[in-house]
């Protein structure tokens, strides 16, 4: 059962769902905006997010993984580079500014990364509301029809039963991308998904029982990665990777191709026809999907050949084949069926575990929108219209604002889930709530 509002002055300008670094910098850019207005009003924002406490990607936090953006590229600095919510002085007021520079790199240890966003939040803990799934979103009508705003209905995660509902002005949705296991395969003790790496592998490691076999399925950036992790956590293991390509396709972090991820290339992007913008998404895929940095590539190889040469083998390169079958074994782990593709020859690895590196999926906003999500208006492929503002095109009796953060590859491009444009979106979010708020004032 929904609980009731708090009371009528509890609108609030904008409600955040999902309080990633997305959201996070929206909340900055409204932190930086109230603050300049000093004792007026301001934005009253709100942000809800389920976790019991800020966490990016915390299941592949591996200790030597690094960013795969540059730090200039962080929660603020492309939108207002004087900004103090910076990775700069983040890292001066961690005293290691100097320690930074001294690497020559713009690519920060994802660990560090995670600590400058947890930084970030705690000085914004005031706009958010932690423990709190959401859990619908509905349409409020007024006399005439016209629908001005949301009631946003989210659950306490450590109050079981427990609901609470807000009202909405705007909503801006950042719920990032969901892991994907693909069909015919599930979750169990001993098949995980990456995202739950490093917990998963740290509570075997403690335990004790002995590791035999790890076998990982995927070519991309987390399945190196899982690989090369499982390699040196488990030093008695056998570590199999398997996948459907011949090799690792390496990142293409080359300067023409990065600016794919440009501000400006989101222009670009969103005005060029349908068959344009598949063609761009077809040629700069090699920039984030499926791809692995170079670096780690030639590590792998390396290792591999270092075994060979020592004459014990525990990296294995299962290429061209997939994994068909998955049973629990008898006493514990999984029996894992690869066939090799040119062949069809199959082979049964027992393994204690199997790690489905396989990649995310964008959340179903649609379900979570539900009557609202019926007011939003579709293209000829059933996606979402976006405008350039990151609003949801709506029918014209809303004028409550919906903004998607992520989910939005087919109008925006690439960046839609990356890091790249976070701030500069942010700005553009930002302006357009205000001038929507300006907008009501005068009408
Ligand atoms: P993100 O997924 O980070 O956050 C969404 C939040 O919404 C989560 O905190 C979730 O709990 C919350 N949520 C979901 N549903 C909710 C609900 N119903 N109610 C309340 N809260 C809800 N990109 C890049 O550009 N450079 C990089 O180096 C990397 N590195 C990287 C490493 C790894 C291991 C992964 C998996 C991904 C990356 N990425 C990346 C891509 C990554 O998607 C991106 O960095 C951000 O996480 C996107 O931020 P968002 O805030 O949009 O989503």
């Amino acid at each position: 059962m929904k609980s009731p509002l708090t009371g009528s002055d509890a609108v609030h300008d904008v409600i955040g769902i999902g309080f990633g670094p997305s959201n996070l910098a929206l909340s900055i850019a409204v932190e930086e905006h109230n603050a300049r207005l000093g004792a007026g009003p301001g934005l009253r924002a709100l942000f809800l997010e389920r976790q019991p406490r800020f966490g990016w990607h915390r299941g592949m936090l591996i200790d030597d993984a690094t960013m795969q953006v540059s730090f200039l590229k962080d929660l603020v600095t492309l939108r207002n580079p004087t900004s103090d919510y910076s990775f700069l002085c983040f890292l001066r007021e961690r005293g290691r500014l100097i320690d930074f520079l001294n690497q020559k790199t713009l690519f920060p240890l994802r660990m560090e990364f995670h600590e400058y966003f947890a930084w970030a939040a705690e000085r914004v803990a005031h706009l958010v509301a932690y423990d709190s799934e959401v859990v619908s979103v509905d349409p409020v009508r007024d006399d005439d029809g016209t629908v001005s705003r949301f009631d946003v209905t989210s659950r306490d995660t450590a109050r079981p039963g427990a609901t609470v509902t807000r009202r909405a002005r705007n909503i801006s949705v950042a719920m990032g991308l969901e892991p994907h296991v693909p069909p015919g395969l599930e979750l169990t003790e001993h098949v995980w998904h990456n995202s739950e790496l490093i917990p998963r592998a740290t509570g075997l490691a403690d335990s004790g029982v002995p590791v035999r076999r790890a076998v990982v399925l995927g070519a991309g950036q987390s399945a190196a990665e899982a690989v090369d992790y499982l390699h040196r956590t488990f030093p008695e293991a056998e570590v199999v990777s398997v996948f459907a390509k011949y090799g690792y396709t390496p990142a293409d972090d080359s300067p023409f191709a990065n600016r794919i991820f440009d501000p400006e290339a989101v222009d670009v992007y969103f005005s060029a026809p349908a068959e344009v913008k598949q063609s761009l998404l077809d040629y700069h895929r090699s920039t984030n999907y499926s791809v692995v940095d170079m670096e780690l590539i030639e590590s792998l190889y390396a290792t591999a050949y270092q075994e060979k040469v020592a004459g014990r083998e525990r990296l294995r390169f299962l290429n061209v084949s997939r994994v068909r079958a998955v049973d629990p074994r008898a006493g514990g782990g999984v029996d894992v069926a690869v066939e090799f593709l040119p062949t069809a020859e199959r082979q049964i690895l027992s393994a204690d575990m199997l790690v489905l590196a396989t990649g995310y999926r964008p959340r179903d906003v649609t379900s979570l929108l539900g009557a609202a999500g019926k007011l939003c208006l579709r293209d000829d492929g059933d996606a979402i219209r976006v405008g350039r503002d990151h609003r949801v095109e709506t029918v014209p009796e809303v004028t409550a604002g919906i903004y998607l953060q992520g989910g939005t590859e087919h109008t925006h491009g690439l960046t839609s889930t990356l890091l790249s444009t976070v701030a500069v979106r942010a700005e553009e979010i930002h302006h357009s709530v205000l001038a929507g708020l300006a907008g009501l004032a005068t009408a």
